[in-house]
């Protein structure tokens, strides 16, 4: 097959929302640029489709009232928004097995353990106003907070084992999805300080507050339209050729000349490319520092929202079962009813292990012991198993191991010569979710334009 070869301003590798975000940046600056994404469509972690007739979420998904870079984004494409369904009573269920409804955010644990929990969650809010979101790695206290597991780190700092499960659940299962060993406080911070604190984070009417009418996806489908044929996807990147002069990057089907580069992956895949010549040291170094989590979300349709007419909203919350959390995902102005569960982690490497139909079955009964016995037979029922997919291989983002982020975090979105970084596992505010992808975006497109214009500059000086 005969590859194309074109010439642009600025070569965007990957369709994701922070390269889409960077891309139209950059062409509303007036620059020519090329986006070359490897799948056959463009979003990356978004992706809203429809499996066995259901409309299904099956990667990001939620909006908070904190993201103004995605809320700004959807304003412009002219995209609605709905809110999660809330009403009524939330599940528990607790280490031996007894459901309890509750109201609230407050759970329904012993009262010296709920006043544990917010002690703990004051001093993490404390730590998260003293660090920041921007440069934690900056911090005085970051290699302290950096070389200690989290989970060590709330052994250190409280003897009630209730307590410490709950919060490190918040951050571990539920954001970065690994288990609280295998990262440190300081990441934990960064994790909180993304969503502005602790008490937003773990706020489930906060965090996970709003939805696209058409699903989250249309954010990059409507970025892409909006780019037409700049995009092109199905092309993997395989080779970036580097100098002060620019940049030449091969993929499957063309082959792109540009004066930058900006490399929008999850920072799990920069390995895969080749590139000529080699990063130095540092970032060898450093991108062998950053993995991404794992998790499953599972999606069950059912032909009504059940739930509701027995006055539960559809949140539960366990850290004593496989599905850890679970929430009424139902469509906006659908008759049918959705719920959405998580299984991360440990939990995950568990159920992937044993045959598919003992996985649903698994999966489903924790679903039953949170909304009674109908919620074990959906009409539609689906895994999102994002650890299959080349160009992600986990979920939902990549974070450092133990030390990476206070000894590398400075230099993760530094250029090399002519190449740029952008992906929300590099942001600060919005760290591991959209609006953060679209922030750095924007940064990169940001600093590419600066560097085109000097460039320019110089040349006519
Ligand atoms: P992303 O990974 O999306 O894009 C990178 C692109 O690069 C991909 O399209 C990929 O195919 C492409 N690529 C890779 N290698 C390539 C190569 N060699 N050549 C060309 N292209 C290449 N966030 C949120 O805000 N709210 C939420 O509710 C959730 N929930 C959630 C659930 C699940 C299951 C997942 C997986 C993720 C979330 N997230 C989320 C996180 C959110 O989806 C994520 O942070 C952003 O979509 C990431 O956007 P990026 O553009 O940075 O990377």
């Amino acid at each position: 097959q005969q590859v194309e070869t074109v010439e642009a301003d600025v070569v965007v590798i990957g369709a994701g929302v922070a390269g889409l975000s960077a891309a139209t940046r950059l062409v509303e600056a007036g620059h020519d640029v090329v986006v070359l994404e490897a799948r056959e469509r463009v979003g990356g972690r978004l992706w809203t489709d429809t499996i066995d007739g259901a409309m299904l979420e099956l990667g990001g998904q939620w909006v908070s009232p904190d993201q103004d870079a995605l809320l700004e984004t959807l304003e412009t494409l002219g995209l609605e928004t709905f809110s999660r369904y809330r009403d009524g009573d939330s599940v528990y269920v607790d280490e031996s097995g007894e459901r309890i409804r509750f109201t609230g955010e407050q759970l329904p644990v012993a009262e010296a353990t709920v006043a544990e929990m917010e002690r703990l969650t004051v001093l993490l809010d404390e730590l998260v106003a003293e660090i920041g979101a921007d440069a934690p790695w900056a911090h005085p206290k970051a290699r302290e907070l950096d070389t200690v597991s989290f989970s060590r780190w709330l052994e250190q700092q409280s003897d009630d084992e209730v307590a410490r499960r709950h919060i490190s659940l918040f951050i571990g299962e539920a954001m970065l999805t690994k288990p609280a060993h295998a990262f440190s406080a300081l990441q934990a911070v960064l994790m909180a300080a993304s969503a502005g604190s602790f008490s937003n984070l773990v706020d489930s009417e906060f965090i996970l507050d709003k939805r696209v009418v058409g699903g989250l996806q249309m954010v990059p489908l409507t970025l892409a339209a909006n780019l037409g044929d700049r995009v092109r996807t199905g092309t993997p990147v395989r080779r970036l050729e580097h100098s002060d002069a620019g940049v030449v990057v091969t993929s499957d089907r063309v082959v792109v000349r540009a004066r930058r580069a900006i490399v929008a992956m999850p920072p799990n895949l920069f390995g895969r490319i080749d590139y000529q010549p080699p990063l130095p040291r540092r970032q060898h170094q450093l991108h062998q520092h950053l993995s991404l989590g794992l998790v499953i979300k599972v999606h069950a349709v059912y032909e009504t929202p059940f739930w509701r007419a027995d006055g539960l909203s559809g949140t539960a919350f366990s850290p004593y079962r496989l599905v850890h959390e679970a929430y009424d995902n139902t469509n906006h102005e659908d008759a049918r009813g959705t719920l959405v569960g998580f299984v991360s982690d440990e939990h995950a490497d568990g159920v992937f292990a044993l045959p598919a139909e003992e996985r649903k079955a698994r999966i489903l009964a924790d679903l039953a012991e949170y909304y009674g016995p109908e919620a074990a037979n959906p009409v539609v029922y689906y895994e999102s198993d994002w650890g299959t997919e080349e160009w992600t291989r986990g979920a939902y983002g990549a974070s450092y191991d133990l030390g990476g982020l206070s000894r590398y975090g400075a230099d993760q979105r530094t250029p090399v010569g002519p190449i740029h970084w952008a992906c929300s596992d590099f942001a600060g505010l919005g760290f591991q979710h959209v609006d953060g992808g679209i922030r750095s975006g924007w940064a990169a497109a940001a600093d590419v334009a600066a560097a085109l214009a000097s460039t320019s500059a110089g040349v006519g000086s």
